[in-house]
Formats: C-alpha cells, sequence, structure tokens
C-alpha cells in the first residue's frame, strides 16, 4: 500500500479504524488533529474571537486643514488635520469601530517647559472632540492625558531640574483631564506614570460634574523602545531630554506591574491598559487574572512598525500576521487592543479582504 493510501485511511470519514491501516498505525484514544481536520469542526471548538467591538484605532492629528501627512516610520498611517479626521472618523464609526484615541503633534513653537498649550481649552486636542461630538457623536473618544506633547523637553512631566516632578505633575494632569472632558471626551487614558494621577483625575472629573467620563488608566506602561515610530509621529524623538525610565516601568518586572494596577483599581481606573503590548502578554494574562477587570492592551507603534515594514518587504504575510497579533491579544485575556491596524482589521473582519 503506497503512502497516500495509508493517509486515506487513518482519515476515515466515520472514524472507523480501516483494516488496511498497516502496524505502523498507534493506538491512540485521544487525537487532537481530528477536530482540526475540517474548517466547520475549526470552526466549532475555536476558543477566542477578533472582532469589531475589540478595536480601538490611535490618531494622530495636526494643526490646519487639508493635510494629511504620512508618518515615515509607520507606513499607512498618517497625521491628519481635523477635517481630514472627520472623514476617517467617520468611515471608522461606519466600520464599527466603538473608539479612538486622539494623539496631537503639536506645532514645535507651541511646546514649552511648563506644556501651557496643554491647558488652553481651544487646543488641537479640544478642538478635535468638540469637531468630532459634533458630527459622530456615536464613536467613543479617549483622550491621553499626559504632557508629552506640550513639552519642549518631550517628558511626560514637570521637568524641575534634573527631576520629573510626581504631585505638581499630576496637579496639572488633573486640570488637563478636566479640559478634555469639558471638549466632550468621553474616556480619559492617563499615560504618564506618575503615581497618585488616577485617584487626582476622578476627583477633579466628578468635582466639576464629569461622573460619567471614564478613566482608562495606562496601568502598565514599560519605559519601552517599542514607541520609537509615535515619538516620530509627535514629533517628540527629536526633543526628548534622557529617557522614561524614572517613571515608566522597567521591562524586566512583571509583578510590580500588578501592584501599578491594584492602586490604579483603588484610585477608581473603569479600566486598565498594558502597555507596549505582544512582548508583555503574560502581564495581560496575570492582570486579567488577578482583577477581572476590563483589561486593554496598547499593540504600539513599533509593534506595527515590525510588521508593517516585513510584509512591505514581502517577508511576512502582512494580514494575516495583522489578524493573529489580534486575536493573541484576545487569548491572552484583553477585552480590547489599541492597535493603528483597527481600520484595516476592521475592513477585513467585515468585507473579508
Ligand atoms: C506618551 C505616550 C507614548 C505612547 C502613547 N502615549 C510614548 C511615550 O511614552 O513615550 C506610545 C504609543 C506608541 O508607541 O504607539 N505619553
Amino acid at each position: 500500500m503506497n503512502m497516500q493510501l495509508r493517509l486515506g485511511a487513518t482519515a476515515d470519514r466515520q472514524g472507523r479504524k480501516s483494516d488496511k491501516v498497516s502496524s505502523t498505525s498507534l493506538e491512540l484514544a485521544t487525537r487532537m488533529r481530528r477536530s482540526r481536520r475540517t474548517p466547520w469542526s475549526r470552526s466549532l471548538v475555536r476558543e477566542h474571537v477578533l472582532t469589531v467591538n475589540d478595536l480601538i484605532w490611535p490618531v494622530f492629528i495636526v494643526d490646519g486643514e487639508g493635510r494629511r501627512e504620512p508618518v515615515a516610520s509607520m507606513p499607512g498611517v498618517e497625521r491628519l488635520s481635523v477635517d481630514e479626521l472627520l472623514r476617517e472618523v467617520e468611515e471608522a464609526a461606519k466600520l464599527g469601530i466603538p473608539a479612538i484615541a486622539l494623539f496631537p503633534n503639536v506645532e514645535r513653537s507651541l511646546r514649552d517647559e511648563e506644556a501651557s498649550e496643554a491647558l488652553k481649552d481651544d487646543n488641537l486636542v479640544c478642538r478635535a472632540i468638540t469637531a468630532i461630538k459634533k458630527n459622530i457623536p456615536e464613536i467613543g473618544v479617549i483622550t491621553d492625558a499626559a504632557r508629552d506633547p506640550y513639552t519642549s523637553h518631550g517628558h511626560d512631566g514637570l521637568l524641575r531640574g534634573t527631576e520629573i516632578v510626581n504631585d505638581e505633575t499630576v496637579a496639572m494632569l488633573a486640570r488637563h483631564a478636566v479640559l478634555q472632558a469639558q471638549a466632550g471626551c468621553d474616556i480619559v487614558a492617563p499615560s504618564d506614570m506618575m503615581d497618585g494621577r488616577v485617584g487626582a483625575i476622578r476627583r477633579a472629573l466628578d468635582a466639576n460634574g464629569f461622573e460619567h467620563v471614564q478613566i482608562m488608566a495606562y496601568a502598565a506602561k514599560y519605559a519601552s523602545a517599542f514607541y520609537g515610530p509615535f515619538r516620530d509621529a509627535l514629533g517628540s524623538s527629536k526633543t526628548l531630554v534622557g529617557d522614561k525610565a524614572t517613571y515608566q516601568m522597567d521591562p524586566a518586572n512583571a509583578d510590580e506591574a500588578l501592584r501599578e494596577v491594584a492602586l490604579d483599581i483603588e484610585e477608581g481606573a473603569d479600566a486598565v491598559m498594558i502597555k507596549p503590548g505582544m512582548p508583555y502578554l503574560d502581564v495581560v494574562r496575570r492582570v486579567k487574572d488577578a482583577f477581572g477587570v476590563p483589561t486593554f492592551a496598547y499593540q504600539v507603534s513599533g509593534e506595527y512598525a515590525m510588521l508593517s515594514a516585513a510584509a512591505a518587504n514581502g517577508w511576512l504575510d502582512g494580514e494575516r500576521v495583522m489578524l493573529e497579533s489580534l486575536v493573541a491579544f484576545k487569548r491572552a485575556g484583553a477585552d480590547g487592543v489599541l492597535s493603528y491596524f483597527a481600520p484595516r482589521a476592521a475592513r477585513v473582519l467585515r468585507n473579508g479582504s
């Protein structure tokens, strides 16, 4: 009997053991491959499913009109002026993407030591929030409450001498969050990693009548080299003085992430986030298991850049690695993923391409 026939016999549809099977066939009670044989069977036993409801789309915005500037290190990603943004957000809403996250590239001349532009109620982010909420009210708007787009030194906090000062930064963040809530944002997402900022933001929001505004805390945010392309997009990679290791977490730590998350939940976070994503899936799993709260992961710019660059070279199948990387977050326990792939993934999930 040739090899072809023997393979056919072991895969007998009725599951009978064919007497043609030679003595090499194993007496196995359990054959894991049985349920993998056909597409229908694989869908029956599939444990996790990625849907458009899992996606949050981070977008970069710039001042002006009719502006679309490609981000060199993030092929397919552009910085958009508010008018262009509205077009894209409308499309995202049509695709069913539940929420977007706004990140501004602030004009260099508006950045200073104190991040004073952050506290102007007509700054770029506030104008973008208001425009989106007026035109596409059904999509959730998430804003970053960090300083780095506004500071001349590129740090997330106030720099006093060589120190990023904690408590003074937190006071500013709370005011910043209230401004964003006034402009209409739905979720404030502090990404600065100062101590005590979630509690301070919660109290400030409540004191100003914004009890309904949620906080998604960047609870375990690591001092990562994977943020490189994001800093290009924001124009802060050239301005950043030193690194962020005195406030962002050490990539070698995981227990510490659980303490960070516990504090943010105690202080009133509605949801927590782990960032970056793919290199930190173990942290996502531990956080979800330990707390069971809404848990998000950020597939950051460097992850997007790696996959996109390899795909552009023909080294990886871009669409397949995109979907595989996204479902991996679900498997690790995430309720949702912030990803620059969001619109593309949503299109594939909807239309199959
Ligand atoms: C800054 C901020 C960063 C990202 C989101 N908010 C970068 C940083 O901490 O330097 C990174 C996102 C990405 O890389 O996609 N507060």
